[in-house]
Formats: C-alpha cells, sequence, structure tokens
C-alpha cells in the first residue's frame, strides 16, 4: 500500500505536495515521485526510489512550477522498488497515482499488451493508465473515461488522476483503499487521509466505497458506483497540521517509547475514575456485557497481541468466551458468529485493510462492533457501531510502542467493566484492578530508568542468530510481542513460545549461542515458568531473565543477564513487561545500525491484503 496526493493549487504545488507525502511516509516509502501540469500539455514528473529524502533532493535540481499536481510514496507490491517502477504513471495525457492492488491487472494487461501497449514498468498501476489513456484516444472526455475504466477494475484502491491537457481538473476513485477530498477556497486536494491534507485544510470529505470524485478548483462533483450523483458530509478534522518530531531523541522509536508512562496516564484518565477506583467506559460503548455470549476480538500484528492480551483478561476476570484471531486470517474463515455477541476490532491507524476486512465481516454477522483505534475518524472508527480511542498521541516510528501499551490500558478498563456488568467480579474486586491500573504510569517510569542496563543487555543478545522469547498465561502474547518486536526492528530471527510450549519442538533450537528472553513475573505461574527455564539452562541456552525482586531473589543466580521489573498486581504484568522488551529491541536495532524507524520493507499502515 501507498500514500497518494493530489492538489489543485493557486501557488506551484510540489513542495506542498512532498509536504503531504512526510505525513503519509508511515504508508511505505521504497520509492516516492510527483508529476504537475507544467504548460498545456506538459507534465513533468520527478521520481526517486527509497524515502522521501532522496525525491526532495532530485526536486531541488528541478524547480517544478504547475500548480496542479498528483504525489506518490510506494510500498511496493507489483514490481521491485526502483524509479521505473515509482508513481506517478503516465500513458498519453493521463497521470495517475495509486494505492492498493488491481488484482485483475494480468489479463487487462494482457488485452494491452496484444493491442501493441509497451510498459515501461513492472506495476499494476501502469495497467490502469493505459486503460484510461486508450479511451482518451478514443475521443472519451477525461471523467467518463476515468469511470469507465473503473468498472474493469477489481481489487482494493484508490486512485488520484490528472490530464496533461486539463488544467483544472482532478479525479480521484475510492474501491477499499481510503480517500480523502480537502476543500480549500479557491483550491482543492486528494490524500489518503485527514493528516495528509491538515497543512492545508480542515474540511474533509471522506470518499465512500465505490465512489468516485471530479474536482475543479471550485466544485466537487461525487458519484457512487452506480453512476448516480450524490452528496457527502464534509468534515471538520482534529487533525494536527504540526509534524510530530523527535525532540531531544535520536529516534521516533525511542521517543514513543519514553512517552509511555505519560500518555498511559491520559489513557487511563479517560478510561478510570481515580477517585472511586471504578473503572469509566465512555457513553459510546453500547456493548451489553452482561448479556454476551461471546466476544470476538480481531486485529494485526501489535495491535493483534493487544488483543490477545485482552483474551486472558476477559476470560479470567469477566468470565466471558472470548476469540481472538489475526484479522487476515478470521476474514476469510466464515466463522460461525453466536446471536449475542460482539466483536472489538483493533488498529492503531484505523486503516488496516484486513482490520477493516474482519469489521465488515463481524457487522454482516450482527455483531454489535466496537472500534478501538489510535487515530479518531479514520476508515475503521467511521465504520464500526461505536468507536472509542486510545490517547497515545501520533505514532511515527513504524514498530508500535506507545499505541501497544495504550490499547492494553483500555482493553484491561473493559475487563474489568465487563466483568463487574456480569458479575464475575465484586466492586472491591473493581477497586483492587483499576487501583492497580493506575499504579502502571509509576512503574513504568522506573522501568525506563534502568534503560542503560537494558542497553547493555542488548549489545549482548544482538550478536545471536536467533532469539528465543518465552512468556506463560498473560504473558504469553508478551512473548510474541517481544519476538515481533526484535525481529522487525533489529532484522534478528526471533520467536515467542509459550513457555510450556518450549518442550514441543523449539527446544531443538537450544544451544549455548540462543539467548532465551523469559518473562516471569513473581506470579501464579511463576514456578511453572522457572521450570520452564531450568530445561533450557539444561542445555546451555542463555537465560535473560525479566523478572521481579522476588523472581531474582528466587532464581536469579544461574541466569546469563537479570532485568528487574517492579512488584505490581499481576494484572498489571503486561503493561509493565511490554517496556522492557521494546528496551531490548530498540537497542538492539541501534547497535545492529538498522533504520530503527523505518525498518526495511515495512510499513506503519497496511492498507492491502
Ligand atoms: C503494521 C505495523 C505494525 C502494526 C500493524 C497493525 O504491520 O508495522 O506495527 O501493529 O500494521 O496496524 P494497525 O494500524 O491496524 O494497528
Amino acid at each position: 500500500m501507498c500514500g497518494i496526493v493530489g492538489i489543485l493549487g493557486t501557488e506551484p504545488v510540489a513542495r506542498g505536495i512532498v509536504e503531504a507525502l512526510k505525513r503519509l511516509e508511515y504508508r511505505g516509502y521504497d520509492s516516492a515521485g510527483v508529476a504537475t501540469i507544467e504548460s498545456e500539455g506538459h507534465v513533468e514528473r520527478v521520481r526517486a526510489p527509497g524515502k522521501l529524502h532522496n525525491l526532495e533532493d532530485k526536486l531541488k535540481a528541478s524547480a517544478l512550477k504547475g500548480t496542479t499536481g498528483i504525489g506518490h510514496t510506494r510500498w511496493a507490491t507489483h514490481g521491485v522498488p526502483n524509479e521505473p517502477n515509482a508513481h506517478p504513471h503516465v500513458s498519453g495525457d493521463v497521470v495517475i497515482v495509486h494505492n492498493g492492488i488491481i488484482e485483475n491487472f494480468k489479463p487487462l494487461k494482457d488485452e494491452l499488451l496484444k493491442e501493441g501497449v509497451v510498459f515501461s514498468s513492472q506495476t499494476d498501476t501502469e495497467v490502469v493508465a493505459h486503460l484510461i489513456a486508450r479511451e482518451r484516444a478514443k475521443g472519451v472526455p477525461p471523467k467518463e473515461a476515468v469511470a469507465k475504466v473503473l468498472k474493469r477494475l477489481e481489487g482494493a484502491f484508490a486512485l488520484a488522476v490528472i490530464f496533461a491537457s486539463e488544467h483544472d481538473l482532478m479525479v480521484g476513485a475510492r474501491m477499499g483503499a481510503p480517500l480523502a477530498v480537502g476543500h480549500g477556497d479557491g483550491q482543492m486536494y486528494l490524500g489518503s487521509d485527514a493528516i495528509a491534507l491538515a497543512p492545508f485544510t480542515n474540511r474533509v470529505t471522506y470518499l465512500e466505497d465505490g465512489d468516485w470524485v471530479a474536482l475543479t478548483r471550485n466544485s466537487i462533483e461525487i458519484r457512487d458506483g452506480e453512476g448516480r450523483q450524490i452528496v457527502r458530509p464534509m468534515n471538520f478534522t482534529q487533525a494536527s497540521a504540526f509534524m510530530a518530531d523527535k525532540g531531544k531523541h535520536r529516534h521516533f522509536m525511542a521517543k514513543e517509547i519514553a512517552e509511555q508512562p505519560e500518555v498511559i496516564g491520559h489513557t487511563l484518565a479517560e478510561y478510570a475514575d481515580f477517585a472511586e477506583k471504578a473503572a469509566r467506559l465512555p457513553s459510546e460503548v453500547k456493548i451489553d456485557f452482561a448479556n454476551l455470549d461471546r466476544l470476538t476480538i480481531t486485529a494485526c500484528g501489535t495491535a493483534y497481541l493487544a488483543g490477545l492480551t485482552a483474551k486472558y483478561w476477559f476470560e479470567r476476570y469477566a468470565r466471558l468466551p472470548t476469540e481472538v484471531d489475526i484479522a487476515s486470517e478470521f476474514r476469510y474463515r466464515e466463522a460461525p458468529m453466536p446471536k449475542k455477541g460482539a466483536a472489538i476490532v483493533i488498529s492503531q491507524s484505523g486503516e488496516t485493510a484486513d482490520t477493516l476486512a474482519a469489521l465488515r465481516y463481524c457487522k454482516a454477522q450482527d455483531q454489535d462492533t466496537l472500534a478501538l483505534v489510535n487515530v479518531p475518524g479514520s476508515t475503521i472508527a467511521r465504520e464500526a457501531h461505536a468507536a472509542i480511542r486510545t490517547y497515545a498521541g501520533p505514532e511515527i516510528g513504524v514498530a508500535s510502542t506507545k499505541a501497544f501499551t495504550c490499547q492494553l490500558t483500555v482493553l484491561a478498563a473493559l475487563a474489568v467493566a465487563a466483568g463487574k456488568a456480569r458479575g464475575a467480579i465484586s466492586r472491591d474486586q473493581e477497586r483492587e484492578l483499576i487501583g492497580a491500573l493506575t499504579e502502571a504510569p509509576r512503574h513504568m517510569a522506573e522501568i525506563l530508568k534502568d534503560e542503560k542496563h537494558i542497553a547493555e543487555v542488548a549489545r549482548e543478545i544482538a550478536h545471536a542468530q536467533d532469539v528465543l522469547y518465552l512468556g506463560r498465561g498473560v504473558n504469553y502474547p508478551i512473548a510474541l510481542e517481544g519476538a515481533l518486536k526484535l525481529k522487525e526492528i533489529s532484522y534478528i530471527h526471533a520467536e515467542g513460545y509459550a513457555a510450556g510450549e518450549l518442550k514441543h519442538g523449539p527446544i531443538a533450537l537450544i544451544d549455548e549461542n540462543v539467548p532465551v528472553i523469559v518473562i516471569a513475573p513473581q506470579d501464579d505461574l511463576f514456578d511453572k515458568t522457572v521450570s520452564n527455564m531450568e530445561e533450557v539452562a539444561a542445555r546451555g541456552g542463555k537465560i535473560v531473565l525479566l523478572t521481579d525482586d522476588g523472581g531474582i531473589e528466587a532464581h536469579g543466580q544461574r541466569t546469563f543477564r537479570r532485568i528487574r521489573v517492579p512488584k505490581a498486581h499481576a494484572f498489571l504484568s503486561p503493561l509493565l513487561y511490554a517496556l522492557p522488551v521494546q528496551l531490548l529491541a530498540y537497542h538492539a536495532a541501534v547497535f545492529m545500525g538498522t533504520d530503527v524507524d523505518q525498518p526495511r520493507n515495512l510499513a506503519k499502515s497496511v492498507t492491502v491484503e
């Protein structure tokens, strides 16, 4: 998936396009490009492989003056990340940028090849450019040419198209990938999200699936999939025009890790009554927990691991059967869903394609749906029956950190509220759990003080080829998260395992070169986890034990390294143990010299299947 932007402006637009693309780089950074209409019939295009700064450098040498233009930041799907495959793509007078995948591009391409069309890239996008150009060559006017071609496209995509001969026209289309129209004064914009448009306007209209839009500087015409002219509402967004900066930190990820005590505090303030020590849910939450037969949670990546953690909480504290699945699996599983069922989808960005599809499936199955997002106004937030948010603030580092712990915080409060509603916990237990939760920021701040020591341990594991993470119960998802974080930013192979499952396979990997990170607070499962740790020690594995004072005293002696986590209520442990595993991954990556905030091949928001 990619980020797209288009501007019908009054001044040269190239700089503004790059400004918007910076805000969309979270969607991909394999290449970037800009095209502007420099004079009637003449388009200039500048493209560069790699990060956006490469395009910025190139643009310095080519002063684009056009006031109509489109731009793109790419996450490669079809074709390697080189310059010929970088967008915009051009055919005849058609200039196009595209986010998503044209699934039937192969037969369409074959059709064009038979007609002698010559392709200059390996992308699916170029097919669309040629198809529209073919209609134009037959004399079909620009808007109609796009509308005609849209009918032939399958897949999930968003498009922005300009025409070399049409200085005052930009056409956009949305099918399964987000696209927003920004309203200026005598200027118009298209962008993959409202954040991209924030430097220009806060007046935004979101297109719906199947819609296409024709913009001029002073008009907007939206048509639905049937070709009927329609009106979509204009919203005032709160997306900030200011870009987040790194402050005194070397990377966004470091800043975002450090912000956790604060943002968890903000999030807690919305979901807990500190004086009463009670869970407090926003009025948007309409789920009737008392009468639910089953809760379904679905999400991707780190958000999925927040859901997996919540399963332990909902089942234990609310006695609520909870099913959790990765959205890309769930959406095609045709899972039967109960009459009295509710579904929670979790997504930092609120745009992840698989999570959105899973949400739609749950709605079609008559589930009461609740979205938990960090970006209000995102597609998932808009489509769910109700949406609530985390208060993590913008998360820029591709590897999710503060969004994850904020998700955990909200889910913990929801689980307590559900437990109370179902009579599974008493008022006293609610007080105990929420009281414990309010201690999280303080404990987190203490963990962060130990960063230097954790960085030393990270340097030692950075030499390994494989790293294992073990956890039990509610800390099993944290083992998975630790392994995910390490592999995504340091490129060291890592696996998370349920500690008890070790003996059924991964124990074969253990030798003196394999660090094994054991997440083991001194809770009711501690002794079991320690037995698994002994199995590792007996085979020479290097144990890095993450535990509290009691755990270190009891079993710290024969371990390779120890990381101390403050003693806290067991309910809290996933929230706290998330921090040292983030720091281990971060410092291992810094040591390895990788691009921590924008690791290779990844993107922050994945809007393709
Ligand atoms: C990408 C990101 C992950 C994130 C996942 C889900 O893979 O790299 O950090 O957890 O998408 O994203 P979402 O925005 O839905 O939480």
